[in-house]
């Protein structure tokens, strides 16, 4: 089987499908996904938890080819409506189940990478990795991410079977993952860098220092500050020449277009520099 990317060469950048619908007439998911390929942004990103799987495969039917389609098991949402109230699931019957039902509701045959969504604090990794590779001999998916874990995670799980991607948040306003680094690079593992705006608070963020840099180098590049943030993650990979791609995620056309070109923004030492003080 060909493997989905090689690590020193991993696609260029995703589209973050978390907040895809179909209830606004003005944005429609069929178009907003074909621009994404036509561009050649083909990592298209949701999850179980998500509850858009059906519409993410409406959008990829006829182009399943194109895409590498990503999707997410292992957290739940409770019944009382709350953000907070989530719990995670990841034994092995529940890694078996979920793949079955989000392929159903895709409408594919395969995964391209599938993910553990959040860290068990009652499942063993080794436990749920066994059941993912299980996954992939079956021909059920193609590769295994993590997603919300620790390093200890990442080890544990590579040792069972190969780690394709770790997923986690990465942004000028959100920088843990960088203690993760190190181990990423040791173990070969591509980092999928999410919310790369900060949940979209860098694309409108003028009230702080950080909005005020943004606002400052975009202005010198002719851009907008949402896109020097998103160019600041792209940067990072390249600096530090390890795989890294970043996930952004719009439901709008335009949105799209800009997030694209930021990837090719190139940012000075200086531009960099002006960040990192006030990140
Ligand atoms: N693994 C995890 O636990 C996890 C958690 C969160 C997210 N994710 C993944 O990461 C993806 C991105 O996360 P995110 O949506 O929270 O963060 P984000 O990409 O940092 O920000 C998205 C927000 O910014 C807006 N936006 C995007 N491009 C814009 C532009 N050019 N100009 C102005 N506004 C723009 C979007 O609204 P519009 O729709 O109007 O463009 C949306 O509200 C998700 O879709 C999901 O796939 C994973």
């Amino acid at each position: 089987m060909t493997p989905l990317w090689m690590p020193d060469h991993p696609p260029r950048q995703g589209l973050g499908l978390m907040r895809l619908r179909d209830s606004d007439p003005d944005r429609d998911p069929v178009t907003l996904v074909h621009t994404a390929l036509d561009c050649g942004i083909t990592l298209l990103d949701t999850a179980e938890m998500y509850g858009n799987e059906e519409l993410v495969g409406r959008t990829i039917a006829g182009r399943r080819d194109e895409v590498t389609i990503c999707s997410k098991f292992g957290v739940r949402w409770g019944d009382s409506g709350r953000r907070d109230d989530w719990s995670v699931h990841a034994d092995a019957a529940t890694v078996v189940a979920s793949c079955e039902n989000s392929l159903r509701r895709l409408g594919v045959e395969t995964i391209d990478l599938y993910y553990l969504h959040h860290r068990s604090e009652e499942t063993p990794i080794e436990e749920t990795v066994t059941a993912m590779a299980g996954l992939v001999a079956a021909g059920k998916i193609r590769a295994v991410g993590l997603s919300n874990v620790t390093v200890d995670d990442v080890r544990r799980a590579h040792a069972v079977h190969p780690v394709l991607a770790v997923q986690e948040q990465w942004s000028l306003a959100s920088r843990d993952v960088e203690a993760m680094l190190p181990t990423l690079a040791e173990l070969g593992v591509t980092l999928v860098a999410h919310s790369p705006t900060g949940h979209g608070v860098l694309h409108r963020d003028t009230n702080t220092p950080l909005g005020a840099a943004l606002a400052e180098v975009a202005r010198t590049h002719m851009a907008r500050p949402g896109q020097v943030a998103l160019a600041w993650v792209h940067h990072q990979g390249r600096l530090r020449d390890h795989p890294v791609v970043p996930l952004p995620g719009t439901t709008s056309v335009a949105h799209l277009q800009l997030n694209l070109a930021a990837a090719d923004l190139q940012l000075t030492d200086a531009d960099l520099a002006r960040l990192e003080a006030v990140s």
